[in-house]
């Protein structure tokens, strides 16, 4: 009796393995994306070389949204299209979401992990674009460079209107001590500005390789800044991250800078701390409501310098990433290597390489578990080290 039923064990778990293998993307031969945005040339490229289908579909929306998503393995998108909770909970075949950028506010990540839906960003391409925007933002919002650019072609002559103030020698506050932190931080020690940072998850010793002296805490860094510049995500923690209370820890006079995320910062507390003249000038690049609605209290404020969103875009910094993103797609899709992913811990190739056979073992395993179940599934609890 037992070996009969060890027999019919077997044949099913054989059946499924052999339907799983047929219907496993990752191995399998027939691979297509969908491509929400606009991706340079060099990234189209490499998907071309290895094979992979592409749906182009940019500016899509709604249903058509959902069953395209729903019919391929991967998708790549930039920060305008939202990849909401509800695209994901019933995913199709979709296993990956490629973030051609570094922010993944766009894209509902808890619910892509119930989904197994894989997101990964590109987080080292736009670096550099971004810094750079943020130091033209100090200069501009220093030197008044856009008010006097927009004076100068509404015919007038006004240098004692514009009298700006130097950098060197001022004290620049970095919060967040990542990539783009750190070279912003770099070239602000360039230009010869103190650079005092705050990062939880950054040591002293580190930031010092940078330039950056480090405090402990935020409200230790308000005081010291003439000028402050935000990297960090916006997450439910960094909401309005700097409100007004915040504000009114910075010196009079000091100016802000945000090439991050809206948000973070909080908009009516700036434009009114920018009013009042406690705050003389900032330089934003991100807003809450994106593209900005037009009753923004920004629009209006005094001595502010505003972009569209523009941090990342350069001629390099968008064919840095379409070629980031286009290989992580390429290596999980034909050989299942998941890299930059932020809902799953960072493998090499390498390590991916020993681990693939683990991987199917536990795949395997699962099926097996949902087999002999008795009841449905609850809660699973993965160990692993
Ligand atoms: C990023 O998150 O990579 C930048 O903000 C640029 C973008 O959103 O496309």
């Amino acid at each position: 009796m037992r070996a009969h039923v060890f027999r019919v064990l077997a044949e099913k778990l054989d059946r499924l393995f052999k339907s799983s293998h047929e219907h496993n993307i990752v191995v399998g031969t027939e691979r297509r994306i969908v491509r929400l945005h606009k991706l340079e040339a060099a990234g189209l490229d490499i998907l071309k070389a290895a094979g992979i289908e592409l749906d182009n579909r940019p500016g899509l929306k709604g249903a058509d949204l959902l069953a395209a998503i729903r019919a391929a393995d991967g998708a790549i998108v930039r920060s305008g299209t939202r990849i909401t909770g509800e695209l994901l909970e019933s995913p199709g075949r979709l296993r990956c979401v490629v973030r051609a950028g570094v922010g993944v506010d766009n894209i509902d990540v808890p619910a892509a992990t119930r989904s197994g839906v894989i997101v990964m960003n590109t987080p080292s391409g736009n670096t550099v674009s971004a810094a750079e925007h943020t130091i033209a933002l100090l200069l501009a919002s220093a030197r008044h460079v856009p008010a006097a650019d927009a004076s100068m072609k509404a015919g007038k002559w006004d240098r004692s209107k514009f009298l700006g103030t130097q950098v060197a020698g001022k004290t620049l506050g970095v919060i967040g001590l990542g990539r783009i932190g750190r070279e912003v931080a770099r070239r602000a020690v360039g230009l010869d500005m103190n650079v005092v940072g705050f990062d939880p998850l950054v040591t002293p010793e580190k930031a010092a390789e940078f330039g950056i002296k480090a405090v402990a805490t935020r409200d230790e860094l308000l005081p010291k800044c003439d000028f402050l510049t935000l990297h960090i995500p916006l997450l439910p923690d960094t909401k309005d991250f700097i409100g007004k209370r915040e504000l009114a820890l910075m010196p009079k006079g000091a100016r802000l800078l945000n090439v991050a995320r809206g948000g973070i910062v909080n908009e009516q507390a700036l434009a009114d701390a920018l009013a009042n003249g406690h705050i003389a000038g900032a330089g934003l690049d991100v807003f809450e409501e994106e593209p900005t609605p037009a009753n923004n209290p920004l629009l209006k404020a005094p001595n502010i310098v505003l972009t569209p969103h523009l941090g990342a875009s350069t001629v390099e910094a968008q064919e840095a990433v379409a070629v980031e993103a286009a290989n992580l797609l390429v290596d999980f899709l034909t050989r299942g290597v998941i890299q930059c992913a932020v809902n799953m811990a960072a493998v090499n190739r390498a390590e991916m390489d020993e681990m693939r056979h683990f991987v199917d073992l536990a795949r395997r395993l699962g099926m097996f578990q949902a087999q002999t179940a008795v009841g449905s599934i609850r809660k699973a609890t993965l160990q692993f080290r």
